[in-house]
Order: C-alpha cells, then structure tokens, then sequence
C-alpha cells in the first residue's frame, strides 16, 4: 500500500534552484516506482523572496510549511548580502525563521564517504576509510537566538550564547536514542573550560549519560574536535553539539565525505521535517549548470527515511548514487584529476545518471 504525502519544495538561491529540481525528480521517480502518491507545492525563501515580497519568509511559504508532511529545501544567500553587514533584511533570516517556528531544533548531518570518493577529499584515504559519523547539531538555540545589540556609537556589539536545560535534554534525548542504534558511541562537543552555556550543556549530558549507560560517553572541547575529526575521523559515532559549533563542525566533515557538495541534512523536531544540503548557494558558480546534486537527492533519501518511514525506497536512492559513482560519473567537486574513466558533468546530466539507475 502506497502512502500519501504532501511535499513543500523550496529551492531558495544560487544552486538551490538548479539540485533541488533532482532532489523532487527523484521523489517523483520514487512515488511511480513504488505506487506512492506524493504531491508537490512550491514556496519562495531567501533573496528570491526578499526581491519577490520585501521579506525572507513570507507569511504563505510558512503556512505552507506547517501544512506539509516534509520540506525539500535547496540553499539561502546572495553575495550582495555577505558584502554588505549593514543590510537589515538578509536572505538567512528566512532560514533561521522557519527553523524556529516549525521548532526543528534537532539537525542531523550523517558524514559517511562513499568508497568511490576516497580519493575525492583532500585527506588521505587511509585516515578516511571506514569513518561513518552522525551529527547532531542543536538548530534552534545558542548565539544564533541569542539577544543581539549594538551600542549607540555602533561601536560595540554582542550576541548573546544562551542555552536553557530542556533545549540541551531535548536533543541529546535524540543523540543518545541514534547512538542506541549504531555503534554506541556518543561524543558530546562544547567549550566547557570557558563557557557557561557549556558548563550547561555538560552537566545535562553527564545526567543522562547515566540512564543511557550502554552508551558510551565523551566529552570534548570544540578546539580539540575539530583537530580530532580530521586527525582520526574513525574514532566518532554520535557527535552532539551546540548550534554555532555544529555549524563549523560539519562544515570541517564534509571533507570526510569528499566534498560539501555530497552532504545532506535533516532537521527535525515537534512537527514537519525539513530536508536541505549542508552546503550554501554558491553565488560563484550559481546558474552554471555545474553544481553536484547529489546532496540535495540525498536530503530526499533521508525524508523518505525520518519523515515517511520508508527505508527501502531511502536505501534504493542511495544504492543509485552509488551506483552513479561506481560507474565514474562526476560533477566538477568530486572529480579526481589522476583518476582514469572519470566522466566529469553537469547538475543535469549527473541528475539524470542518478533517475536511470533508479529504474
Ligand atoms: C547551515 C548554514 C546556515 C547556518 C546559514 C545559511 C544561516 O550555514 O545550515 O549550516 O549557519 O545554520
Ligand atoms: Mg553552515
């Protein structure tokens, strides 16, 4: 029995617009070959609507959120933007909006290298070989939310890193149920030698690493994990951090899976799950036709997974991907120069790659 699922697609900016479109292909693809009825709605997000509306998140593209089963979104960001710090509205805000009323405040970002893609990454492939981890990152607390301000004379601003106890429970609750399940092996990351909101975070974690006690905990300071991750990427399984943390963290692993361009993301939380790559909009080669799209059909993986159930249509995307990749398809991200019988292409072309070994 096929299920029914109503899908927003927001592509956003830049390359969003160009790999979201394979992100919902493949879910169309998946529907038909597996009797489900998906039914797609679009929404505007980022600069696209600031020029469209005069605001990041309109009213309509949330209300369209909260009606939705799932979320396929594609990236947020505009150069104009990212030179010009006096703006007052910004593309992000629309992001950071829609995380904090659907309340995703738990956002997973699963590192795992695809073999083909060992020599793809700029750390060597003994060190990456095997290294498999799962992120939690906190999405809807910390500096991000934090009270911002800037002094009368401009001259003096802050941001406030907040964190209250059942925002720390609540997502490594998750962390912990995850880690349950894989190697268990839980690493939670934070600043707890200098921050308070830290010491915080510790203290909850400690509490319940005692009631998770099959499962392994650790303790790490940011500075020493990002050394880590790419020291010794093996040694991770779950790895529970803050917000601002997360954030610079799976940006640092996504060389572990050979490019940005592989990574996806799932945010969930008390409603609605919301599916996007980890990278941005990529202003440089936005509207080239160039940009990888496979982690934005990797998202769609994930959403047929967490917010549908359906883990043998989720395992199907994956296994066309890899079949993808095993055949020596590249877009220009993941593509080896000293490597023989690569086929370096386009979004396009590798999209389609990807829907043939669908069928
Ligand atoms: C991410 C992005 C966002 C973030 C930006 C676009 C606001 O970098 O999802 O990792 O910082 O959360
Ligand atoms: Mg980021």
């Amino acid at each position: 029995m096929g299920v029914d699922k109503k899908i927003l697609v927001i592509p956003g900016d830049g390359i969003g617009q160009e790999v979201t479109a394979w992100g919902q292909k493949v879910l169309e693809t998946i529907a038909v070959n597996y009797k489900h009825n998906f039914v797609f709605e679009e929404g505007i997000m980022g600069h696209v609507a600031i020029e469209a509306t005069g605001t990041p998140l309109p009213d309509e593209t949330l209300e369209k959120a909260r009606k939705s089963d799932a979320i396929l979104f594609g990236a947020i960001g505009h150069a104009k933007y990212d030179n010009d710090p006096t703006l007052k509205v910004r593309p992000e805000q629309g992001l950071l909006k829609i995380r904090k009323e659907l309340g995703l405040y738990a956002n997973l970002r699963p590192i795992k290298l695809f073999d083909e893609l060992l020599e793809a990454s700029s750390i060597k492939p003994e060190i990456l070989r095997g290294a498999d981890i799962l992120f939690f990152r906190e999405l809807t607390g910390d500096v991000y939310f934090g009270e911002k301000k800037r002094s009368e004379d401009r001259n003096t601003a802050s941001d406030l890193m907040i964190y209250h106890r059942y925002e720390v429970e609540r997502i490594a609750r998750k962390a912990y149920e995850a880690a349950r399940s894989r190697r268990k092996k839980l690493c939670s990351v934070d600043k707890a030698n200098v921050l308070e909101s830290s010491r915080l975070w510790r203290e909850v974690v400690q509490e319940l690493a005692k009631e998770y006690s099959d499962v392994e905990t650790e303790h790490m300071f940011i500075d020493n994990a990002a050394m880590q991750l790419v020291k010794d990427p093996k040694r991770f399984d779950v790895v529970l951090t803050a917000n601002l943390f997360g954030d610079i963290l799976t940006d640092e692993a996504s060389q572990i899976a050979g490019s940005m361009g592989m990574l996806a993301s799932a945010s969930v939380g008390d409603s609605t799950g919301f599916y996007e790559p980890i990278h941005g909009s990529a202003h440089d080669i936005a509207g080239k036709g160039i940009a990888n799209p496979l982690a934005s059909i990797l998202s769609a993986a994930l959403m047929l997974d967490i917010s549908f159930g359906l883990k043998n249509e989720s395992l199907r995307v994956i296994k066309a991907v890899e079949a993808t990749l095993k055949q020596g398809y590249r877009t220009m991200d993941i593509a080896n120069k000293h490597t023989e019988n690569h086929y370096v292409m386009g979004t396009d072309a590798m999209g389609a790659k990807v829907l043939e070994n669908l069928n």
